[in-house]
């Protein structure tokens, strides 16, 4: 058994800084057939694949995005839940089909497919030598990403990502994870919260350390405090106002 996968897998790091080097168009086409390549729910393919290389777009996105990334990489891609496609098929269906789409169920599909066709396309980028970045920060602004891009009825951008040959000066490395015992629960949910606690007590140390050493002492911040703070402030509150205008989620 080789250990090649798990070796590049727990290599991974999210790269913000890239050369000025543009993705040839047979990197960005093997990139997204190996997105292809990804099990999807039913066999229903509910995702399409935006790629960006256009400076303008970009420009339009890093707007929503306030992240510079989405302009200096190598290319930009945008992952969407897409049903127009499923929507096109069957004139005479079109009411069954159309309530199907806006089944909370169907939401999770195209999330979920959407989610394995980009982690397959990040892991074989990474093989390649590239850097990558996710942007969830294009969901900032929904309506604006659909008209950037023209999205049709039955579309949702989930987020997007960047990609790239890392910059000389990059020197990310792998973040601590949460332990094994943390994450994986054997036969049945482990729920003793003394138990969580102290797992969790322990890695926020260890994320604390992390951060200290990479920052010569000026970040030392846990991961619970990292947590708290960003989930206690209101993210994103127009979600579902967006999706049910893109015929997701009906009322
Ligand atoms: C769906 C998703 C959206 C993300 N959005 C952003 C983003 O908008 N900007 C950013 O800098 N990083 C973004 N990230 C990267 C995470 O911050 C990063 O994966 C996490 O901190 C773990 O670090 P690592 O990828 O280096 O291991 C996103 C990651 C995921 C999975």
């Amino acid at each position: 058994m080789s250990d090649y996968v798990y070796n590049l897998l727990n290599k991974h790091h999210s790269v913000r800084r890239f050369k000025d080097q543009p993705l040839p168009d047979e990197d960005v086409k093997k990139l997204v057939e190996a997105g292809q390549a990804a099990s999807t729910s039913s066999y229903l393919q509910t995702y399409s694949v935006i790629g960006i290389d256009d400076i303008e777009v970009k420009d339009s996105l890093k707007e929503v995005s306030g992240q510079p990334y989405v302009v200096k990489n190598g290319y930009l891609f945008v992952f969407v839940i897409d049903f127009y496609r499923h929507s096109l098929m069957d004139k005479e269906k079109r009411e069954e089909l159309q309530e199907s789409f806006g089944s909370t169920e169907n939401l999770l599909v195209g999330s979920i497919d959407v989610a394995l066709v980009a982690q397959n396309m990040a892991a074989t980028a990474e093989d390649m030598g590239y850097g990558i970045v996710y942007l969830g920060s294009l969901r900032n602004d929904v309506a604006r990403v659909k008209e950037i891009l023209d999205l049709p009825d039955y579309t949702f951008p989930l987020f997007g990502m960047a990609v790239g040959r890392p910059a000389d000066d990059e020197q990310g490395t792998a973040k601590p994870r949460l332990p094994f015992e943390a994450v994986f629960h054997k036969n049945k949910y482990i729920h003793d919260a003394d138990q969580h606690q102290a797992l969790i007590r322990d890695y926020d140390q260890v994320v604390s350390s992390y951060y200290d050493q990479r920052t010569n002492g000026e970040r030392t911040e846990t991961w619970s405090n990292q947590v708290i703070n960003f989930m206690s402030t209101k993210q994103r509150l127009d979600m579902l106002d967006e999706l049910n205008k893109s015929g997701f989620i009906h009322k």
